[in-house]
């Protein structure tokens, strides 16, 4: 075991203060006020300063430092993070290392489709950037505004097209990155076939900045959709979501951009607490679909192709009534509805995010189950299962009664969530679907991942970090 993380001395401190100036390390309570606290308001932790490089080689020179005195780093990007990854812990020992200074995109190359993108690039920066040269980069989540490509390549975040497009994992083909002792590794090859040896940049991706911190990234682009269509469905049930999206994935398999899964309860949510976003169908259900369709073709015929399967599925009495977005605008606030549920359930309250996934063809009897054990166990509270029903990615959320403490509801977080995964266990699935562990699940790991697996990764720990210098107590328990 490495030895406690040191704490900061003042030679340290003003020996990053001379490396990276005034703009470069923050101290000032109110400039560290925002990056202490995470954005579910679970963990509010301290830190005597925040370090924001402009460049790796600045980055390389501060980890240097800290890890050679024992110091701590916790690197965050747009810190928007489910599972309180980027926070750093309540001791004030551990510095926060902020990549939004290094926000540049290196390169873009329409030929080769890559993007070279540094990690405190904004995820809708490169959406921009790709759209502006005529591509496409298709990571989409609700945080697009916030959350960074680092961010999103250390959570191997999902998100809205990963039925379609992947993870980021798969939008990613090099990465440079500065590891626990100050070296840079320089991998940022924008190859499609590279086999020379491990694969180092998977094992960073998903590893929560525990291994490393990502400073630049090559990522994959796409033609850009010509056409696309959005339709928003009341359907029958659960189970006539799923056959739903097996219509529209047996019909055309390339077309599907994205199929999410909606509650009542979560779409009233989003109509009550969100100015702006209203119910599009006359009837109002307990199931809903968001299907998104989009071809790089331009004669693809999506139209056509979303109006015959809507049409099979109210015949099949799947679909119980549909509104088929006219324009970019309407399919814009479609897609609202859908990406405003996590705000809208912060403002009702508490609630306890269960993001779990499960083989497809179970999604369905997660969804059923998981809603009767929550609604049993806590008397009052609302299921409100959304997401990712296409990848079997489903957020079982659970929201408080009305008027209840919040707090004796989070009391009760535990027992929530391991009812869920009771569930989730059963069906074979994952307690972790694309939020990561950060703090917030390492102590489900020995459960789950518990024997060789975890032993591995400890051990891959110990090589690539032996002092523990990076993001200690995130991911591994
Ligand atoms: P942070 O929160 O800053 O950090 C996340 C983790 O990565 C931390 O462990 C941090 O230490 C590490 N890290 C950050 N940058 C680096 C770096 N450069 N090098 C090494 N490690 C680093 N996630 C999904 O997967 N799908 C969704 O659909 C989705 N929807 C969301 C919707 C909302 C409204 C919100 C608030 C969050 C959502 N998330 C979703 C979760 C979150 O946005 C993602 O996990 C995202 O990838 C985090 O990016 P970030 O830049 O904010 O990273
Ligand atoms: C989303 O898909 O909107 C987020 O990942 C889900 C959440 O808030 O639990
Ligand atoms: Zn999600």
């Amino acid at each position: 075991m490495p030895d406690a993380p040191a704490v900061p001395a003042a030679g340290l401190l003003d020996a990053l203060r001379a490396l990276l100036g005034p703009r470069g390390l923050l101290t000032d309570p109110a400039d560290l006020a925002p990056h202490l606290a995470d954005w579910r308001g679970l963990y509010r932790g301290a830190a005597p300063c925040v370090l924001r490089p402009a460049s790796t080689a600045e980055l390389a020179a501060c980890v240097r430092l800290c890890a050679e005195a024992g110091v701590a780093m916790v690197p965050q990007g747009g810190n928007t993070s489910m599972v309180g990854g980027a926070t750093p812990d309540e001791s004030g020992r551990q510095v926060v290392v902020s990549l939004a200074r290094m926000n540049r995109i290196r390169d873009l190359d329409p030929v080769d489709m890559t993007m070279t993108a540094e990690a405190g690039v904004v995820l809708k920066a490169a959406q921009d950037a790709a759209a502006a040269a005529g591509c496409l980069f298709p990571l989409s989540l609700g945080a697009e505004g916030t959350a960074t490509i680092g961010g999103v390549l250390s959570t191997n975040a999902g998100g809205n097209t990963t039925v379609r497009y992947g993870n980021a994992r798969e939008l990613m083909l090099g990465l440079e990155a500065v590891l626990p002792d100050g070296q840079v590794w320089n991998g940022l090859r924008r190859l499609r076939k590279d086999n020379t040896g491990y694969a180092l940049r998977h094992l960073l991706v998903g590893a929560e900045g525990t291994l490393g911190i990502i400073t630049a990234a090559v990522l994959r682009l796409f033609p850009r959709p010509r056409e696309t269509e959005v339709a928003f469905c009341a359907v029958r049930d659960e189970d006539a979501a799923l056959a739903l999206f097996r219509r529209f994935r047996d019909r055309d398999e390339s077309a599907v951009r994205a199929f999410e899964y909606m509650s009542g309860t979560g779409v009233d949510l989003a109509v009550r607490h969100i100015e702006g976003v209203a119910h599009p169908l006359a009837t109002r259900a307990a199931h809903y679909a968001l299907v998104d369709l989009a071809s790089s073709r331009p004669d693809a015929g999506l139209r056509r192709l979303m109006e015959d399967v809507l049409e099979a599925a109210l015949e099949a009495g799947e679909v119980l009534d549909a509104a088929i977005g006219g324009s970019e605008a309407q399919r814009a606030a479609l897609w609202r509805i859908r990406e405003e549920h996590p705000e809208a359930q912060k403002r009702e309250g508490a609630s306890v995010k269960n993001d779990v996934s499960v083989p497809v063809s179970r999604v369905p009897e997660l969804i059923r189950r998981c809603s009767a054990a929550l609604a049993a166990l806590v008397p009052g509270s609302r299921p409100v299962p959304f997401g990712h029903m296409g990848d079997g990615n489903i957020h079982m959320n659970l929201v408080q009664p009305e008027g209840m403490d919040p707090a004796a509801f989070l009391a009760r977080s535990d027992a929530i969530m391991d009812a869920v995964n009771a569930v989730v266990r059963d069906l074979d699935g994952s307690f972790s679907a694309e939020h990561g562990i950060g703090r917030l699940k390492t102590d489900m790991m020995e459960a789950w991942r518990g024997g060789a697996e975890l032993d591995l990764m400890r051990r891959i720990k110990a090589a690539v970090d032996p002092r523990g210098v990076m993001n200690p107590g995130k991911v591994l328990p």
